[in-house]
């Protein structure tokens, strides 16, 4: 399997324009009995009829159809409801009020219709969004649409394979195809997240991450074991010290457009733990379970790559990808050991379980001795993040405090938010070692996802830089337009960061 395959078959859907699609469905009153209509209704709350009169201006007969059923239920939406139901020649209608909300809440409107729609036959849905303006809608829309076509990995007999579906959209000069991109990047990260341990290993997750070089502009190389050691990358190694897994070490993948001469430079640097027993400080109870998800933020990463291809972002990505397993065996790495990292600095072990920062510490360090404009990194990094906010924010971090607004912002407008913690010096007071430059952490209590991001901020020299923990990437219940507990969470977050 290369990450070109699983970003087609994670997705089970295709959107097409209506425009475009020749001739199969140009107009939704000719839609066949296999298909859904729906329709989005934009209205204005504080005018009384203006729903009603929406309802009334769509094509015959589904104008009629719906006012009949709309009259039966005595029917009267609140800001974003959705009303579903069985038309003519078993056609499923939805109607999906809409009278305003943040992205986070249209997204979650935009899950809620395609819920719907979820037991219904049809192959095909038609979206009218003939008279949208808006964009934030149609984005929503084909964005739930997207990952409602999720193919999860399946083992066994169990396993059932979704029925691939079309949307269809109809209007005039729409940018649909953004939209579904970054949804099926969002598959991508779901898929490797739900893949077990012992399917998505070290080995996998590397040969998965250099099949990316099979696209055009896409350049990737491995830095094994033994390119590491030649790099002092000292904190990685220590972590990896007690597997053998020959896939171990640092994927690095450029992505150049294919167009210009592109003025910016981003590097994205991803944990990628295949799995993590917490190594001599063994997590116990039920802490260990789901940990085969510890590799989020190199999916995250990975998926960026792929959409800054889908969509030739116009500037080049560095991806650093990590790959490693924390396992506990003879030659593990153990509390007060002390190792030194590539930028010379030297660390104190004291919980092995706070690998991730280790392996991060090298990432960083190689990712801004490039010197990008920008470095963002991603991790499942701390559990005291998710016990700070929940599961339904993740923590943003960064080294530049005035930067603080525009990842805000870049939050609140994908939908998938962040919540800014603090980065001042004081919170490494705590990491003064007797011995070593630094502490990798203190050995309970504390803050640990700010003592933690503090940690990291002293591996990117001066390279402008934000650090987003993960807090959010599995929330029970889905989250957003994303139905299912492993969300996918980042991509959506991240590209609108970098448009900023
Ligand atoms: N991968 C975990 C963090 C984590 C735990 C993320 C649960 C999401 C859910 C990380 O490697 C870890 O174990 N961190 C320790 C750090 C501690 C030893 C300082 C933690 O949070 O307990
Ligand atoms: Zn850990
Ligand atoms: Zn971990």
């Amino acid at each position: 399997m290369t990450l070109i395959q699983l970003f087609e078959t994670a997705t089970a859907g295709e959107i097409s324009s209506g425009k475009i699609s020749s001739g199969k469905v140009s107009t939704i009153t000719k839609a066949s009995a296999t298909q859904a209509a729906l329709f989005p209704i934009i209205f204005d709350p504080k005018k009384k009829t203006s729903w009603k009169d929406r309802v009334e201006k769509l094509p015959a007969p589904w104008n009629a159809l719906a006012l009949k059923r709309i009259d039966a239920l005595k029917f009267k939406p609140k800001k974003r409801d959705v009303l579903s139901f069985e038309g003519e020649n078993l056609h499923n209608i939805v109607l999906a009020f809409w009278s305003g909300g943040s992205a986070f809440e249209t997204l979650g409107w935009a899950r809620t219709v395609f819920q719907a729609l979820k037991g219904s036959k049809a192959k095909a849905i038609t979206l009218d969004a003939t008279h949208l303006k808006n964009g934030i809608v149609l984005d929503a829309l084909v964005s739930a649409f997207t990952v409602s076509c999720y193919r999860g990995p399946k083992y066994g007999k169990k396993s059932k394979a979704p029925k691939p579906k079309t949307l269809v959209v109809l209007g005039k000069n729409h940018e649909i195809n953004g939209s579904f991109e970054s949804a099926r990047a969002t598959n991508v990260v779901r898929y490797l997240t739900e893949m077990a341990g012992n399917d998505l290993t070290p080995t996998l997750l590397r040969d998965l991450s250099l099949s990316l070089a099979k696209l055009p502009g896409v350049k990737a190389t491995f830095l094994s074991k033994k390119e590491l050691e030649k790099k002092n990358a000292g904190a990685f190694l220590a972590v990896v010290r007690g597997t053998d897994d020959p896939g171990v070490g640092i994927v690095k993948i450029t992505y150049r457009p294919k167009k210009g001469t592109p003025k910016k430079r981003v590097a994205l640097v991803g944990k990628g733990v295949t799995f993590d027993t917490g190594g001599n400080n063994l997590k116990t109870g039920g802490h260990m379970l789901g940990m085969h998800g510890d590799m989020g933020g190199s999916a995250l990463v990975l998926a960026l790559l792929l959409l800054a291809h889908q969509c030739q972002w116009d500037f080049v990505v560095e991806g650093f990808v990590t790959v490693a397993e924390n396992v506990l065996g003879p030659t593990s790495y153990r509390p007060n050991d002390v190792v030194t990292a590539s930028n010379g600095k030297t660390i104190e072990v004291i919980d092995t379980d706070a690998e991730g920062r280790m392996l991060l510490a090298d990432a960083l360090s190689l990712a801004s001795s490039n010197k990008p404009d920008l470095i963002v990194d991603f991790a499942t990094l701390t559990g005291a993040c998710v016990r700070a906010i929940g599961t339904a924010y993740s923590g943003a971090f960064t080294n530049k405090r005035r930067h603080f607004a525009k990842i805000r912002r870049a939050g609140v407008e994908s939908g998938e938010r962040v919540w800014p913690f603090p980065n001042d010096p004081d919170y490494g007071d705590c990491l003064k070692s007797e011995i070593a430059d630094i502490k990798q952490c203190r050995a309970s209590g504390g803050s640990d996802h700010i003592e933690a991001s503090y940690f990291l901020s002293q591996f990117v020299g001066k390279v402008p830089w934000v650090h987003i923990d993960l807090s959010s990437c599995e929330n029970e219940g889905g989250l957003a337009h994303v139905p299912s507990k492993v969300n996918g969470f980042g991509v959506r977050f991240t590209q609108s960061l970098l448009e900023k």
